[in-house]
Protein backbone atom coordinates (compact mmCIF):
# COMPACT_ATOMS: atom_id res chain seq x y z
CA UNK A 1 0.00 0.00 0.00
CA UNK A 2 1.40 3.41 -0.80
CA UNK A 3 1.92 5.46 2.19
CA UNK A 4 1.81 9.29 2.63
CA UNK A 5 4.80 10.57 3.99
CA UNK A 6 5.04 14.00 5.35
CA UNK A 7 8.14 15.77 3.00
CA UNK A 8 8.00 19.13 4.25
CA UNK A 9 7.33 21.27 7.21
CA UNK A 10 6.69 25.17 7.67
CA UNK A 11 4.86 27.78 9.97
CA UNK A 12 4.32 31.00 10.55
CA UNK A 13 3.89 33.49 13.84
CA UNK A 14 2.51 37.23 14.06
CA UNK A 15 5.44 39.50 14.52
CA UNK A 16 3.45 40.87 17.38
CA UNK A 17 4.50 39.15 21.31
CA UNK A 18 1.98 39.52 24.54
CA UNK A 19 4.29 38.40 27.10
CA UNK A 20 2.58 37.43 30.56
CA UNK A 21 3.94 40.49 32.51
CA UNK A 22 2.03 42.54 29.11
CA UNK A 23 -1.42 40.67 30.31
CA UNK A 24 -0.46 41.96 34.00
CA UNK A 25 -1.11 44.75 32.95
CA UNK A 26 -4.75 44.69 31.44
CA UNK A 27 -5.80 41.57 33.90
CA UNK A 28 -5.97 40.56 37.31
CA UNK A 29 -3.29 38.00 36.67
CA UNK A 30 0.50 37.30 37.65
CA UNK A 31 3.02 35.81 35.47
CA UNK A 32 3.90 33.26 38.24
CA UNK A 33 0.13 32.01 37.86
CA UNK A 34 0.31 31.49 33.67
CA UNK A 35 3.59 29.77 34.28
CA UNK A 36 3.13 27.85 36.98
CA UNK A 37 -0.66 26.55 35.94
CA UNK A 38 0.15 26.09 32.22
CA UNK A 39 3.75 26.61 31.00
CA UNK A 40 2.97 29.41 28.95
CA UNK A 41 4.93 32.43 29.16
CA UNK A 42 4.61 34.40 25.39
CA UNK A 43 2.14 34.02 22.60
CA UNK A 44 2.17 35.88 19.70
CA UNK A 45 -1.01 37.48 18.97
CA UNK A 46 -2.06 39.52 14.86
CA UNK A 47 -2.47 43.17 15.77
CA UNK A 48 -3.38 44.45 12.19
CA UNK A 49 -6.89 44.06 12.07
CA UNK A 50 -6.65 43.41 8.06
CA UNK A 51 -4.83 40.29 8.40
CA UNK A 52 -6.83 37.24 8.92
CA UNK A 53 -6.02 33.13 9.23
CA UNK A 54 -5.55 32.95 5.83
CA UNK A 55 -2.77 35.69 5.79
CA UNK A 56 -1.01 33.19 7.81
CA UNK A 57 -1.16 30.13 6.38
CA UNK A 58 -0.19 31.75 3.15
CA UNK A 59 2.84 32.89 4.63
CA UNK A 60 3.35 29.49 6.25
CA UNK A 61 2.20 27.52 2.58
CA UNK A 62 4.63 29.69 0.54
CA UNK A 63 7.86 28.74 3.13
CA UNK A 64 6.57 25.19 2.91
CA UNK A 65 6.66 25.32 -1.01
CA UNK A 66 9.96 27.49 -0.84
CA UNK A 67 11.95 23.99 1.23
CA UNK A 68 10.39 21.53 -1.02
CA UNK A 69 11.04 23.29 -4.43
CA UNK A 70 7.39 23.17 -5.37
CA UNK A 71 5.09 25.95 -6.53
CA UNK A 72 1.49 26.40 -5.37
CA UNK A 73 0.31 25.04 -9.04
CA UNK A 74 1.78 21.96 -8.13
CA UNK A 75 -0.57 21.35 -5.17
CA UNK A 76 -3.51 19.10 -5.63
CA UNK A 77 -5.35 20.05 -2.67
CA UNK A 78 -5.19 22.11 0.44
CA UNK A 79 -7.07 20.88 4.21
CA UNK A 80 -6.98 23.46 7.04
CA UNK A 81 -8.33 22.60 10.33
CA UNK A 82 -9.04 25.92 11.67
CA UNK A 83 -11.81 27.40 14.18
CA UNK A 84 -11.20 30.50 12.85
CA UNK A 85 -11.64 30.57 9.45
CA UNK A 86 -11.82 34.08 7.61
CA UNK A 87 -15.87 33.48 6.83
CA UNK A 88 -18.11 31.46 7.26
CA UNK A 89 -17.93 31.12 3.93
CA UNK A 90 -16.47 30.68 1.20
CA UNK A 91 -13.44 28.05 2.66
CA UNK A 92 -10.32 29.58 3.89
CA UNK A 93 -8.47 26.86 1.91
CA UNK A 94 -10.12 28.49 -0.93
CA UNK A 95 -9.09 32.06 0.37
CA UNK A 96 -5.32 30.33 0.49
CA UNK A 97 -5.23 28.97 -2.83
CA UNK A 98 -6.43 32.48 -4.35
CA UNK A 99 -3.54 33.83 -2.80
CA UNK A 100 -1.41 31.58 -3.42
CA UNK A 101 -2.46 30.95 -7.19
CA UNK A 102 -2.60 27.48 -6.48
CA UNK A 103 -5.05 27.04 -8.86
CA UNK A 104 -5.17 23.14 -9.52
CA UNK A 105 -5.65 22.50 -5.69
CA UNK A 106 -9.42 22.04 -4.43
CA UNK A 107 -9.65 21.91 -0.36
CA UNK A 108 -11.43 22.46 2.24
CA UNK A 109 -12.05 23.56 6.36
CA UNK A 110 -12.44 21.36 8.50
CA UNK A 111 -13.25 22.06 12.13
CA UNK A 112 -12.18 19.98 14.77
CA UNK A 113 -10.87 22.69 17.09
CA UNK A 114 -7.45 21.41 18.54
CA UNK A 115 -8.16 18.49 16.77
CA UNK A 116 -8.33 20.28 13.60
CA UNK A 117 -4.87 19.20 12.60
CA UNK A 118 -5.06 15.21 13.21
CA UNK A 119 -7.84 15.32 12.03
CA UNK A 120 -6.77 16.97 8.56
CA UNK A 121 -3.54 14.82 8.14
CA UNK A 122 -5.63 11.63 8.98
CA UNK A 123 -7.78 12.65 6.06
CA UNK A 124 -5.17 14.27 3.50
CA UNK A 125 -3.24 11.14 4.16
CA UNK A 126 -6.16 8.98 2.44
CA UNK A 127 -5.84 10.78 -0.83
CA UNK A 128 -2.27 9.89 -1.24
CA UNK A 129 -2.82 6.25 -0.10
CA UNK A 130 -5.47 5.80 -2.25
CA UNK A 131 -2.99 7.15 -5.16
CA UNK A 132 -5.41 9.95 -6.30
CA UNK A 133 -3.35 12.70 -5.50
CA UNK A 134 0.61 13.07 -5.34
CA UNK A 135 0.56 16.81 -3.18
CA UNK A 136 -1.39 17.67 -0.13
CA UNK A 137 -0.86 20.00 2.27
CA UNK A 138 -2.34 20.08 5.27
CA UNK A 139 -2.45 23.47 7.44
CA UNK A 140 -3.55 23.76 11.09
CA UNK A 141 -4.02 27.73 11.82
CA UNK A 142 -6.20 29.29 14.41
CA UNK A 143 -6.06 33.48 15.15
CA UNK A 144 -7.67 32.90 18.24
CA UNK A 145 -6.95 36.44 19.41
CA UNK A 146 -10.12 37.31 17.35
CA UNK A 147 -12.47 34.92 19.22
CA UNK A 148 -11.42 35.55 22.96
CA UNK A 149 -12.63 37.97 25.31
CA UNK A 150 -9.35 39.97 27.02
CA UNK A 151 -11.48 40.80 29.93
CA UNK A 152 -11.80 37.07 30.81
CA UNK A 153 -8.69 35.92 32.26
CA UNK A 154 -9.82 32.18 32.49
CA UNK A 155 -9.23 31.95 28.98
CA UNK A 156 -7.10 34.66 27.32
CA UNK A 157 -4.18 33.73 28.71
CA UNK A 158 -3.62 30.43 27.35
CA UNK A 159 -4.03 31.01 23.82
CA UNK A 160 -2.31 32.51 20.85
CA UNK A 161 -2.29 32.90 17.37
CA UNK A 162 -0.64 30.86 14.44
CA UNK A 163 -0.49 28.71 11.53
CA UNK A 164 1.66 25.18 10.52
CA UNK A 165 1.69 23.44 7.57
CA UNK A 166 2.69 20.24 6.07
CA UNK A 167 2.96 18.83 2.62
CA UNK A 168 2.22 14.85 1.81
CA UNK A 169 3.51 12.92 -0.33
CA UNK A 170 3.49 9.19 -1.73
CA UNK A 171 6.48 7.31 0.59
CA UNK A 172 9.39 6.25 -1.13
CA UNK A 173 10.40 3.99 1.44
CA UNK A 174 7.42 2.96 3.56
CA UNK A 175 7.76 5.93 6.11
CA UNK A 176 5.08 8.06 6.98
CA UNK A 177 1.42 7.96 8.56
CA UNK A 178 1.59 4.35 10.00
CA UNK A 179 -1.55 4.57 12.02
CA UNK A 180 -4.34 6.78 13.46
CA UNK A 181 -7.20 6.38 16.14
CA UNK A 182 -9.35 9.05 15.88
CA UNK A 183 -12.36 10.01 18.42
CA UNK A 184 -15.44 12.56 18.87
CA UNK A 185 -17.85 13.59 21.51
CA UNK A 186 -20.13 16.10 20.80
CA UNK A 187 -21.30 15.54 24.51
CA UNK A 188 -18.50 17.67 25.31
CA UNK A 189 -20.38 20.72 23.56
CA UNK A 190 -21.39 22.74 27.18
CA UNK A 191 -17.96 22.56 28.15
CA UNK A 192 -16.07 24.19 25.20
CA UNK A 193 -17.75 26.21 22.67
CA UNK A 194 -18.54 29.40 20.56
CA UNK A 195 -22.50 30.27 21.06
CA UNK A 196 -23.13 32.80 18.53
CA UNK A 197 -22.25 32.93 14.97
CA UNK A 198 -23.45 30.34 13.85
CA UNK A 199 -27.63 28.89 12.81
CA UNK A 200 -28.32 28.21 16.32
CA UNK A 201 -28.06 32.36 17.28
CA UNK A 202 -27.21 33.83 14.26
CA UNK A 203 -25.21 37.49 15.49
CA UNK A 204 -27.52 40.16 16.57
CA UNK A 205 -27.33 42.96 18.98
CA UNK A 206 -28.37 40.29 21.99
CA UNK A 207 -25.41 38.29 20.95
CA UNK A 208 -22.89 40.89 20.67
CA UNK A 209 -24.05 42.28 23.95
CA UNK A 210 -23.73 38.92 26.11
CA UNK A 211 -20.39 38.39 24.46
CA UNK A 212 -21.31 35.56 22.89
CA UNK A 213 -19.22 35.53 19.98
CA UNK A 214 -15.91 34.67 22.50
CA UNK A 215 -14.79 30.92 23.36
CA UNK A 216 -16.46 29.47 26.41
CA UNK A 217 -14.43 27.18 27.95
CA UNK A 218 -14.94 25.31 31.60
CA UNK A 219 -11.08 25.08 32.15
CA UNK A 220 -11.60 22.36 34.68
CA UNK A 221 -13.63 20.00 32.92
CA UNK A 222 -11.96 20.38 29.96
CA UNK A 223 -8.58 19.80 31.55
CA UNK A 224 -9.88 16.50 33.49
CA UNK A 225 -11.47 15.11 29.77
CA UNK A 226 -8.11 16.36 27.76
CA UNK A 227 -5.63 14.74 30.78
CA UNK A 228 -7.64 11.07 30.68
CA UNK A 229 -8.46 10.78 27.04
CA UNK A 230 -4.89 12.29 25.07
CA UNK A 231 -2.91 10.15 27.47
CA UNK A 232 -5.37 7.02 26.96
CA UNK A 233 -5.36 7.30 22.76
CA UNK A 234 -1.19 7.96 22.91
CA UNK A 235 -0.72 5.10 24.82
CA UNK A 236 -3.32 3.01 22.93
CA UNK A 237 -2.05 3.94 19.47
CA UNK A 238 1.34 2.59 20.69
CA UNK A 239 -0.18 -0.62 21.75
CA UNK A 240 -1.83 -1.40 18.64
CA UNK A 241 1.21 -0.76 16.87
CA UNK A 242 3.24 -2.94 19.01
CA UNK A 243 5.48 -0.10 20.30
CA UNK A 244 7.46 0.59 23.58
CA UNK A 245 8.16 3.19 25.21
CA UNK A 246 12.41 2.90 24.15
CA UNK A 247 10.83 2.57 20.41
CA UNK A 248 8.86 5.92 20.60
CA UNK A 249 11.57 8.83 19.23
CA UNK A 250 9.50 12.00 20.18
CA UNK A 251 5.99 12.81 21.37
CA UNK A 252 4.40 15.64 19.39
CA UNK A 253 1.01 16.77 21.42
CA UNK A 254 -1.23 19.29 21.60
CA UNK A 255 0.44 22.58 23.38
CA UNK A 256 -2.91 23.47 25.58
CA UNK A 257 -1.14 23.07 28.95
CA UNK A 258 2.20 21.33 29.93
CA UNK A 259 0.77 19.20 32.57
CA UNK A 260 -1.73 17.78 30.22
CA UNK A 261 1.80 16.80 28.18
CA UNK A 262 3.36 15.82 31.06
CA UNK A 263 0.91 13.59 32.12
CA UNK A 264 0.42 12.29 28.66
CA UNK A 265 4.04 11.32 28.57
CA UNK A 266 4.06 9.90 31.84
CA UNK A 267 1.29 7.38 30.40
CA UNK A 268 3.22 6.19 27.49
CA UNK A 269 6.15 5.91 29.40
CA UNK A 270 8.60 7.95 27.97
CA UNK A 271 11.32 10.65 29.27
CA UNK A 272 10.75 15.18 28.38
CA UNK A 273 13.85 14.76 26.82
CA UNK A 274 11.51 13.02 24.39
CA UNK A 275 8.69 15.72 24.50
CA UNK A 276 8.58 18.16 21.90
CA UNK A 277 7.43 21.55 23.98
CA UNK A 278 7.14 25.24 22.32
CA UNK A 279 3.89 26.26 24.51
CA UNK A 280 6.25 28.79 26.64
CA UNK A 281 6.97 30.91 23.38
CA UNK A 282 3.31 30.27 21.78
CA UNK A 283 0.77 29.36 23.85
CA UNK A 284 -2.43 27.21 22.65
CA UNK A 285 -2.43 28.06 18.98
CA UNK A 286 -5.52 25.69 18.61
CA UNK A 287 -5.16 23.65 15.48
CA UNK A 288 -1.41 25.55 14.90
CA UNK A 289 0.36 23.73 17.80
CA UNK A 290 1.42 19.80 16.28
CA UNK A 291 2.86 21.24 13.25
CA UNK A 292 4.74 24.40 14.57
CA UNK A 293 6.01 22.12 17.04
CA UNK A 294 7.30 19.90 13.96
CA UNK A 295 8.51 22.89 12.54
CA UNK A 296 10.62 23.82 15.54
CA UNK A 297 11.79 20.50 15.97
CA UNK A 298 12.28 19.55 12.53
CA UNK A 299 16.66 20.05 12.58
CA UNK A 300 16.24 17.30 15.32
CA UNK A 301 14.06 14.62 13.71
CA UNK A 302 15.97 11.48 11.69
CA UNK A 303 14.75 9.44 8.76
CA UNK A 304 12.93 6.67 10.63
CA UNK A 305 12.20 8.14 13.62
CA UNK A 306 8.71 7.32 15.56
CA UNK A 307 6.96 9.95 16.26
CA UNK A 308 3.40 10.29 18.65
CA UNK A 309 1.19 13.03 17.58
CA UNK A 310 -1.65 13.49 20.46
CA UNK A 311 -4.35 16.16 20.66
CA UNK A 312 -7.54 17.20 22.80
CA UNK A 313 -10.02 19.95 22.01
CA UNK A 314 -13.24 21.28 21.42
CA UNK A 315 -16.00 19.13 20.39
CA UNK A 316 -15.01 16.75 21.98
CA UNK A 317 -12.29 15.65 19.53
CA UNK A 318 -9.51 14.05 20.24
CA UNK A 319 -6.98 11.08 18.70
CA UNK A 320 -3.27 10.11 17.84
CA UNK A 321 -1.50 9.75 14.88
CA UNK A 322 1.84 7.55 14.69
CA UNK A 323 4.23 9.04 12.15
CA UNK A 324 7.42 7.43 10.86
CA UNK A 325 9.38 10.56 9.96
CA UNK A 326 10.78 10.51 6.45
CA UNK A 327 13.74 12.41 6.02
CA UNK A 328 16.69 13.88 8.07
CA UNK A 329 15.93 17.23 8.98
CA UNK A 330 19.18 18.50 9.57
CA UNK A 331 20.04 18.10 5.97
CA UNK A 332 16.69 20.97 5.58
CA UNK A 333 17.67 24.28 4.40
CA UNK A 334 15.08 26.67 5.58
N1 LIG B 1 -4.74 34.40 36.66
C1 LIG B 1 -4.89 34.26 37.97
N2 LIG B 1 -5.85 33.48 38.51
C2 LIG B 1 -6.65 32.83 37.67
C3 LIG B 1 -6.54 32.93 36.27
C4 LIG B 1 -5.53 33.77 35.76
N3 LIG B 1 -5.33 33.93 34.44
N4 LIG B 1 -7.48 32.16 35.70
C5 LIG B 1 -8.17 31.59 36.70
N5 LIG B 1 -7.68 31.99 37.88
C6 LIG B 1 -8.12 31.60 39.22
C7 LIG B 1 -9.57 31.18 39.23
O1 LIG B 1 -10.42 32.30 39.36
C8 LIG B 1 -9.61 30.27 40.45
O2 LIG B 1 -9.68 31.11 41.60
P1 LIG B 1 -10.56 30.66 42.87
O3 LIG B 1 -9.95 29.36 43.33
O4 LIG B 1 -10.37 31.80 43.82
O5 LIG B 1 -11.95 30.50 42.36
C9 LIG B 1 -8.24 29.60 40.44
O6 LIG B 1 -7.40 30.46 39.62
C10 LIG B 1 -8.26 28.21 39.85
O7 LIG B 1 -9.02 28.23 38.61
P2 LIG B 1 -9.17 26.97 37.71
O8 LIG B 1 -10.08 27.27 36.56
O9 LIG B 1 -9.51 25.81 38.60
O10 LIG B 1 -7.67 26.80 37.18
P3 LIG B 1 -7.01 25.58 36.49
O11 LIG B 1 -5.91 25.07 37.30
O12 LIG B 1 -8.04 24.58 36.02
O13 LIG B 1 -6.34 26.25 35.20
C11 LIG B 1 -6.77 26.32 32.82
C12 LIG B 1 -7.16 26.87 34.22
C13 LIG B 1 -5.33 26.73 32.57
C14 LIG B 1 -7.68 26.94 31.79
C15 LIG B 1 -6.89 24.78 32.85
O14 LIG B 1 -8.14 24.41 33.36
C16 LIG B 1 -6.72 24.15 31.49
O15 LIG B 1 -5.64 24.12 30.93
N6 LIG B 1 -7.80 23.54 30.93
C17 LIG B 1 -7.72 22.78 29.68
C18 LIG B 1 -7.58 23.65 28.48
C19 LIG B 1 -7.61 22.78 27.23
O16 LIG B 1 -6.95 21.75 27.14
N7 LIG B 1 -8.42 23.14 26.25
C20 LIG B 1 -8.61 22.27 25.10
C21 LIG B 1 -8.04 22.80 23.92
S1 LIG B 1 -8.66 24.38 23.51
C22 LIG B 1 -9.66 24.21 22.13
O17 LIG B 1 -10.03 23.15 21.74
C23 LIG B 1 -10.12 25.46 21.45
Amino acid sequence: MIKAAITAVAGYLPENIVTNVDLEKIIDTSDEWITSRTGIKQRHLENDPKKATSDMCVEAVKLLCKKRGIEPIDIDMLIVGTVTPDMVFPSTSNLICAKLGATKAWGYDLSAACSGFIYGLATGSQFIETGKYKKVVVVGADMMSRIIDYTDRTTCVIFGDGAGAVLLEPSEDNNGIMDFILHADGNGVNHLHMKAGGSLNPASHDTVDNKMHYVHQEGQAVFKNAVYNMAEVSASIMEKNHLKSEDVQWLAAHQANKRIIDATASRMGIGSDKVMMNIQNYGNTTAGTIPLLLWDYEKQLRKGDNIILSAFGGGFTWGAIYVKWAYDGDKVKN
